[in-house]
């Protein structure tokens, strides 16, 4: 790797201040100080600024229970941002994959690693992402049956024209349902709600493919993904 993309991902540096920190001799590899931010520096090499041994971020994959009353973008507007339940280092690297609405809790997965991301999000997977929502009024077997053959068939939601792919819909209570769609159209789930006139006060994501919400994970709060959790998409 090009000693200033390890910089890069070892230190707080931005771009300009890793060269700056290179040019003032203040890196070393092996204790030999190098100033070419393009010389490649090897796992098994030792890396100083300013005489600290520095350890690589690796790429990076968090669960979160997204709390209602947060938002997932990363320039909020009204209310404050998931990142900001975060403490961990190097916070601007890190994005939402996916995303859920200021009022909807739940599942949220944070990564640094754009490819990961994409292959969480990206429609051609047709990754299920499962909701439970509760109901403005409860539902009977009839209507839920109903509203389950609108949902397969696919809906044209308001402003669109395509219609959505085939999604899920089973009634768990009189007031519960659990809804499964593979794509992320924005408000996707409230607008499917709306068209088959079904209103809900509340929705919260639990699953996401394999990745089911770690019960343990109060809202707020986040843990990093196991090996296997991140191989698993
Ligand atoms: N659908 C919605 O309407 N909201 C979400 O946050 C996610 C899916």
């Amino acid at each position: 790797m090009r000693l200033d993309r390890f910089l890069s991902e070892a230190t707080e540096l931005t771009r300009s201040q890793a060269k700056r920190a290179l040019k003032l001799r203040e890196v070393s590899v092996d204790d030999v100080v190098v100033r070419d931010g393009a010389s490649q520096v090897s796992d098994t090499q030792t890396v100083r600024w300013q005489g600290e041994v520095l350890e690589r971020i690796g790429w990076r994959y968090l669960m979160l229970h997204k709390p209602v009353g947060v938002e997932c973008s990363l320039r909020p507007t009204h209310h404050p941002s998931v990142l900001d339940l975060i403490d961990i280092p190097q916070l601007d690297r890190l994005h939402p994959v996916g995303r859920l609405d200021v009022e909807t809790s739940g599942l949220l997965l944070i990564s640094d690693d754009g490819k990961w991301t994409h292959r969480v999000t990206s429609p051609n997977r047709a990754c299920v992402k499962r909701y439970r929502a509760t109901l403005a009024e409860p539902i009977s077997d009839k209507d839920a049956e109903r509203i389950a053959r609108r949902f397969e068939a696919g809906l044209t939601l308001q402003g669109e024209d395509r219609l959505t792919r085939p999604a899920t819909f089973e009634r768990i209570s009189e007031r519960e349902v659990l809804i499964g769609v593979t794509e992320g159209r924005y408000h996707q789930v409230r607008r499917m709600m709306t068209a088959v006139e079904c209103p809900l006060v509340q929705l919260h994501r639990e699953a996401i493919g394999p990745l089911e919400l770690d019960p343990d994970l109060e809202p707020g709060e986040c843990r990093y993904l196991r090996p296997e959790e991140v191989a698993a998409f």
